[in-house]
């Protein structure tokens, strides 16, 4: 089943089928919880001091950032939002089916245009929810030029302990954003014991996030990088939407496209993450 529910100011989607149930929040078009009904654990992590409120972007979950990824470097205008400005909006629904394998939905922000990025696209949001859950981010060209974006599926994984958590998969280089991008080779093992915000040049398709004896499976299609973050401790105290242990039961693991993405005139360009 599916049901709309009205908390604070935001519209919920609450799902609950045969295999999972997942919350999905109307403002941002953000999905909060992922529970496979398997083994009961939620995959996302949502912090206890995250803003419900339609305010500000949730923290936590899988906000879409689109149609830009990170700071728009070069831009003159610095009132440019982080991550883009849908994670901000209200979305609307699409379209919703239960299948046999599951529930379908599909979600669209209210509006794709927006100061500093130029282009005439239209932006949807599709979500399975079933034994996995599998979001796909459509970005179509609608207009007669090319339209360039970046974007991320910046999606908070839940970890029972972050010093015991290992990421397997990533190899070769990444860009260190707490060191002015300069690069560095992926550790092995990949474990985690301070800030983190890396961007990974290597595109593998699955990665495992291990804690224990609990594995989170994530799978990627149409990226070019994928981002690892996590605040820890001072950061963490410092954002007033993150309690100060809040680190500790998170991992963002990001499927992203870093380097503009040239759309051509009626073409489009899909970013998908499944989670297991
Ligand atoms: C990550 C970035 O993707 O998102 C980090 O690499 C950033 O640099 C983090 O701090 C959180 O961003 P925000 O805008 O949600 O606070």
């Amino acid at each position: 089943s599916a049901r709309l529910v009205h908390r604070n100011n935001i519209d919920l989607i609450e799902i609950d089928n045969r295999w999972s149930t997942a919350t999905i929040s109307l403002f941002g078009g953000h999905i909060l919880s992922y529970v496979p009904k398997s083994d009961g654990r939620d995959r996302l992590w949502v912090s206890d001091a995250a803003i419900m409120d339609g305010s500000k972007a949730i923290r936590g979950g899988i906000p879409i950032c689109w149609p830009w990824f990170g700071d728009l470097h070069g831009q003159a205008d610095t009132s440019l939002p982080s991550h883009g400005y849908v994670r901000n909006q209200t979305w609307r629904i699409i379209h919703i089916q239960e299948s046999d394998t599951g529930t379908q939905l599909q979600l669209a922000p209210s509006c794709v245009q927006g100061k500093g990025f130029l282009g005439e696209a239209s932006l949807l949001l599709d979500v399975h929810v079933g034994d996995e859950l599998c979001i796909s981010l459509i970005t179509k060209n609608l207009g007669d030029a090319s339209l360039s974006y970046t974007a991320a599926l910046h999606t908070y994984f839940a970890v029972d302990d972050i010093k015991h958590t290992e990421l397997t998969g990533l190899s070769g280089e990444y860009k260190d954003k707490t060191q002015q991008f300069a690069i560095f080779q992926t550790p092995e093992p990949y474990r985690f014991s301070a800030e983190t915000d890396r961007v990974h040049l290597c595109q593998p398709s699955s990665l495992s996030i291990n804690n224990n004896d609990k594995h989170t499976l994530v799978h990627s299609e149409g990226h070019d990088s994928i981002v690892v973050w996590n605040p820890w401790a001072d950061k963490s105290t410092s954002m007033a939407d993150m309690t100060n242990e809040g680190f500790r039961n998170m991992l963002c693991v990001e499927t992203a496209v870093t380097t503009t993405k040239v759309v051509a005139p009626n073409e489009k360009h899909v970013i998908v993450q499944r989670i297991r």
